[in-house]
């Protein structure tokens, strides 16, 4: 069976007001290209090709505009309404069909992810074939985010959602893997205290089985939920550091689409060709000579 991807694109936005009162947050910017981008490459380097990408009534079309049906970068993307945001487990509602009893990965809107050796942290994940897996990062301010506790042999004990007094610095990021009975489980969640399906009580299903991998992303990760003023200014700053040093594009579809052997290297050049002068284009270009000739 193959692996199904959800990318949770709605929400409120209200830590970015008044930006998204109009706009959805996961179409603003970071650096040089749309938020979706990045939770959507991560998707992608998992090897994860037919997505859903979940988001609110009003949002679909643009996100449709954006992303059509994802065949130009050899995807199949479909589309979903969540009529209000209740939580991040609902994705499994709404995508119970899309899903059916295929491992998936959902992956939040707003997350960046970035270091050495992502793609076989998630190629890892995607080799699974039982259970949960899902990644931890060192966070300063752990009471706004899931956190992890850990045994002494590693393994995690407990999760809790935004704890008051909480029993580490490591926060689930927004980017779950999950074995085939995530939506049956999802069905029998109630929501929260603060009226939300929880991801957290998701994970905890699993925990509680001794069936979660929780794999903790050291200091050679970047992470970034750019969901505040300030996160998103640094993400973005990040980006732009990152790619005006190596001359190499963060979570560009296209070059993930190419080097994955999902696109010709002529689609590659079409998608170049569209981005006109930009450096986004240049370096699509660049990377399309690139694969007729040697890397310098
Ligand atoms: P959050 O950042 O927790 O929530 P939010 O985007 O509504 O923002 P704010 O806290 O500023 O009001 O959501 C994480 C991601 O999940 C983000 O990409 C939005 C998305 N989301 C949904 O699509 N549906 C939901 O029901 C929730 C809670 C979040």
């Amino acid at each position: 069976m193959t692996r199904k991807g959800i990318i949770l694109a709605g929400g409120s936005g209200t830590r970015l007001h008044p930006l998204t009162l109009v706009a959805s947050k996961q179409l603003l910017p970071v650096y040089d290209k749309p938020m979706i981008y990045y939770p959507l490459s991560s998707l992608m380097l998992a090897g994860i090709r037919d997505i859903l990408i979940i988001t609110t009534p009003h949002d679909l079309a643009a996100f449709h505009h954006l992303l059509g049906d994802g065949s130009g970068w050899g995807l199949s993307i479909s589309y979903a309404a969540q009529p209000s945001p209740d939580g991040l487990a609902q994705a499994f509602h709404i995508g119970a069909d899309f899903v059916g009893d295929n491992p998936s990965c959902l992956a939040l809107g707003d997350n960046l992810i970035y270091g050495q050796g992502l793609s076989e942290a998630l190629a890892k994940a995607d080799g699974a074939n039982t259970g949960a897996t899902v990644f931890a990062h060192r966070v300063e301010d752990p009471h706004r985010y899931g956190i992890v506790a850990f045994g002494r042999d590693g393994r995690a004990l407990s999760i809790d959602e935004k704890p008051q007094a909480p029993k580490s610095h490591w926060a689930v990021i927004g980017l779950y893997f999950y074995d085939g009975t995530a939506v049956e489980r999802a069905r029998s969640l109630r929501k929260s205290a603060r009226g939300e399906y929880e991801i957290t009580d998701l994970n905890t299903t699993y925990l509680r089985e001794g069936a979660l991998q929780v794999e903790r992303l050291g200091r050679g990760f970047a992470w970034f939920d750019a969901g505040t003023h300030a996160s998103l200014l640094e993400a973005g700053e990040f980006v732009r550091i990152l790619q005006t040093r190596q001359g190499q594009l963060i979570a560009s579809p296209e070059e993930i689409a190419f080097t994955s052997g999902w696109i010709s290297t002529d689609d590659l050049i079409g998608h170049a060709e569209r981005l006109g002068q930009t450096d986004y284009g240049k370096a699509l270009m660049l990377l399309a000579s690139e694969a007729a000739a040697p890397a310098k």
